[in-house]
């Protein structure tokens, strides 16, 4: 809907070979990455870094958050100085919402596992429209200030959107005011109830997610199929903003069976 403030000069690398892995259930998948990411997280530490995270929202993370939040309870995980980033939020919609990601956030993980919240950030769902811009601009600027991301994770839409990256993003895309697809507001309608899905979103951009130094996209279900097949088999096109990934020097693919089944796997 506004213009879209494009970073300037992201460098388009050449296609990368990712890692892709299979599970045989979403949840042997989440464990591995909930204990991979929190392992780097330590590792960070360990030189003297603080983790800087980016992080989505919706079914596909649940259960690594709740083993984040086991890892906090049972082994004293202490993710109070994790930084961390989400990719998006609805617009209009308060904070207080149970609809909102802060709310989502606040209840799967930020709070279960003890983040502090002077170190999580997402896109404020109640912004202005004036204001809009300058808050976009202000959350690639805080970014950039603590170092930019050092492990993103992902979801991915049935239409192959990331983020609030939808169809038609460009892969130079920065944190933005978007419109959602329809595909996308009818998926999220259920958990919405009566109340009608936000047309707008704000999204982190192609271009942000990118510049990650880590990424691990997770897809599981046979509803995502097409999506997985597309964004790592399909040319590199705006209308798969997955497929940008395939630019990515670093990227995980952590897939269950019913996911991966249109993949040509050895
Ligand atoms: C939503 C979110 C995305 C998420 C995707 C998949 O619209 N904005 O960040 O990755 O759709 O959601 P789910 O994991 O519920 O399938």
């Amino acid at each position: 809907m506004l213009g879209s403030p494009d970073l300037p000069s992201l460098p388009i690398p050449s296609k990368s070979v990712p890692t892709v892995k299979v599970y045989p259930s979403a949840d042997e998948a989440s464990l591995a990455v909930a204990n991979q990411v929190a392992a780097e997280v330590k590792q960070l530490e360990l030189v003297g870094k603080t983790a800087v995270l980016g992080l989505p929202t919706g079914a596909t993370p649940e259960a690594v958050y709740r083993y984040w939040c086991q890892f906090h309870k049972e082994r004293a995980f202490h993710w109070g100085k994790v930084i961390t980033f989400n990719l998006d939020e609805y617009w209009p919609l308060p904070k207080s919402s149970k609809h909102s990601y802060h709310y989502f956030m606040e209840q799967r993980l930020f709070g279960p596992a003890g983040f502090d919240p002077r170190n999580t950030f997402i896109p404020d769902g109640m912004i202005a429209k004036a204001q809009i811009d300058e808050h976009c601009r202000s959350y690639e600027a805080a970014i950039e200030r603590v170092g930019g991301i050092d492990i993103q994770l992902l979801g991915i839409g049935i239409n192959g959107h990331l983020g609030f990256n939808e169809p038609g993003s460009s892969h130079q895309s920065a944190t933005r005011l978007v419109d959602l697809a329809e595909t996308t507001r009818e998926r999220a309608q259920p958990s919405f109830g009566e109340t009608e899905v936000p047309r707008y979103g704000i999204t982190m951009g192609l271009s942000t997610i990118l510049r990650s130094r880590h990424v691990y996209l997770l897809a599981f279900g046979a509803a995502k199929a097409d999506a997985v097949h597309c964004a790592l088999h399909g040319s590199i096109d705006i209308d798969c903003p997955g497929s940008f990934l395939q630019q990515h020097p670093n990227v995980h693919w952590v897939l269950d069976t019913a996911a991966a089944a249109q993949l040509e796997l050895a």
